[in-house]
């Protein structure tokens, strides 16, 4: 590791009062990638694995990499801040039970800011946004510092599993299972959660649970969330809860329902980028709403101006990545202010699919035209960093990442997250790690148990089929693919 400056001993000062591991990571040496897919069957805990058929989703990704600690340029989507710590062995099981003992109050505004239970990183972050607001170089600087720290931890953790823990940073809420498009590569609407949908008491719940769990943010998604009547009451609801709430929409019905989001307190929002004139008609099979994203998105910039930041996910799916739809999101982007975001083809995740005729996936004959697609991207970024969240190695790993699929044997920090869908399942990530239904047990109940400590530990290991959600973090936690793809035409 380079020479630490003042403030990579501050952050590790942070890791050390949180849990320590500073001190395993100092003697520790660092591994290279998780060698072979892992066989399911050997994991200890009760949880079950992953359906052989199951094909999954790529996580997208939240909010604060513009305004955690992260510097909004080279960051991920998702939130970014010294990594987890390491907790001594006695420390989850206390919280745990203490977490199980607490009163949890039934009122958004009633709970506790300062709640003994919550993560010492949440509660930083939480002091630590507003202050670092006006101080762009001392964001940056420490964002390096926790990157830092990021990849000592997976390396340690690449020898000794055992101190990954479950620390869910950053919930996912399925909101619904109804869409009014029908993509060609979704199942949302076709045959993956039809009608089912969560009630805003349910949601109420979920989110108190989750803010004294420690989540600091939460996507709210589906399907199509604008189709869901309660989505201002859940974000207002959130809001209130002191939780970063973003929505992440297909933008056709932004326009028309942006007001009551807007007044509920939105102010983050990603938008599923499908092209647009043919392109988008093949893809959403919905050619009456070609143009709608554009309208809402010029609707939305003439009421709120600049107050609302949006990201437009560009989704890398073979009939997608084309310098065509490349330069219509650019465009877009430039016309209505907006940050370009990569979600890579989600080849194994539940809800995603390779089309009818497999036409989403990439064959070896496509890599030239992915990696000209790539250098574009790298070129427009280096103009305008500004414009995009994702740092250049995890740029130059996009082509791996869809060309070889699975055999990206990269950890996974999916200990942050948790996701509920649209029939109140939990899991640890949206792909696997089923952990119970907040339809049947209470959220707070839920996390933190023994399923959730192992599901945690075997996501790293990618005991599981290993999707493409994340992928940005997993390259910038991953000290060997950080080396490879830093270097210029490294892949
Ligand atoms: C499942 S959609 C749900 C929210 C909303 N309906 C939308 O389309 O944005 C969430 C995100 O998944 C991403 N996505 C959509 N289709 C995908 C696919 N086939 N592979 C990977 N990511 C995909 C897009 O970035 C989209 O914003
Ligand atoms: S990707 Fe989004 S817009 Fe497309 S069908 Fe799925 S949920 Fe609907
Ligand atoms: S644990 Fe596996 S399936 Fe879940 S997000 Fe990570 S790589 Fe994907």
């Amino acid at each position: 590791m380079r020479a630490l400056g003042p403030v990579s001993v501050a952050a590790a000062a942070v890791h050390a009062v949180h849990g320590g591991f500073h001190v395993i990571e100092t003697v520790t040496k660092s591994t290279g990638n998780i060698g072979t897919p892992t066989d399911l069957s050997a994991c200890a805990c009760d949880h079950a694995p992953p359906p052989a058929d199951v094909d999954r989703e790529n996580r997208y990704t939240p909010r604060q990499h513009l305004r955690l600690i992260g510097t909004g340029v080279g960051s991920t989507s998702s939130p970014t801040s010294p990594p987890r710590p390491v907790r001594s062995p006695w420390f989850p099981c206390l919280a745990r039970r203490s977490f199980r003992r607490r009163k949890w109050p039934s009122l958004c505004g009633e709970t506790d800011p300062t709640d003994p239970l919550m993560p010492i990183r949440a509660k930083l972050a939480q002091i630590l946004r507003p202050a670092l607001d006006g101080h762009p170089q001392l964001r940056s600087a420490l964002k390096r510092a926790d990157d830092s720290m990021a990849r000592l931890h997976h390396s340690v953790a690449g020898v000794v599993p055992a101190i990954i823990r479950p620390t869910p940073e950053i919930l996912f809420i399925s909101v619904t299972g109804q869409c009014n498009y029908r993509c060609i590569g979704c199942r949302y609407e076709r045959d993956f959660m039809v009608g089912e949908r969560l009630d805003i008491g349910t949601v109420r719940q979920v989110l108190e649970d989750a803010r004294g769990a420690g989540v600091g943010s939460v996507r709210l998604y589906g399907g199509e969330p604008l189709l869901h009547p309660d989505l201002p009451e859940m974000i207002r609801f959130g809001t209130k809860l002191g939780l970063d709430m973003y929505v992440t929409t297909n933008g056709s019905l932004l326009d028309k329902r942006i007001d009551e989001l807007w007044n509920a307190g939105l102010r983050w929002l990603t938008i599923g980028f499908y092209g647009d004139g043919e392109t988008f008609s093949q893809y959403t099979q919905r050619p009456g709403l070609v143009g709608r994203v554009a309208q809402s998105l010029a609707r939305v910039r003439e009421r709120y101006g600049k107050e609302l930041s949006i990201q437009l996910n560009f989704v890398v799916v073979r009939p997608l990545a084309t310098m065509e739809t490349l330069d219509l999101a650019w465009h877009l982007a430039e016309t209505h202010d907006l940050v370009l975001h990569f979600d890579l083809y989600g080849y194994s995740i539940p809800f995603f699919t390779s089309g009818p005729n497999d036409e989403l996936a990439f064959t070896p004959e496509d890599e030239p035209l992915l990696r000209a697609f790539v250098d574009r991207v790298l070129e427009l970024r280096r103009a305008h960093p500004e414009r995009f969240p994702h740092s250049e190695p995890f740029l130059r790993s996009i082509p791996d990442w869809v060309m070889k699929r699975a055999d990206m044997r990269i950890p996974c920090d999916a200990y942050r997250f948790l996701w509920v869908g649209p029939d109140g399942s939990v899991q640890l990530c949206d792909t696997s790690f089923p952990l119970g239904n907040v339809k049947e047990r209470r959220l707070r109940d839920i996390v933190y148990g023994p399923e959730h400590r192992c599901a945690a530990r075997d996501a790293f290991q990618l005991k599981c089929p290993n999707c493409t959600c994340q992928v940005e973090d997993r390259i910038r936690k991953h000290a060997p693919s950080w080396r490879r793809y830093s270097r210029e035409g490294g892949s």
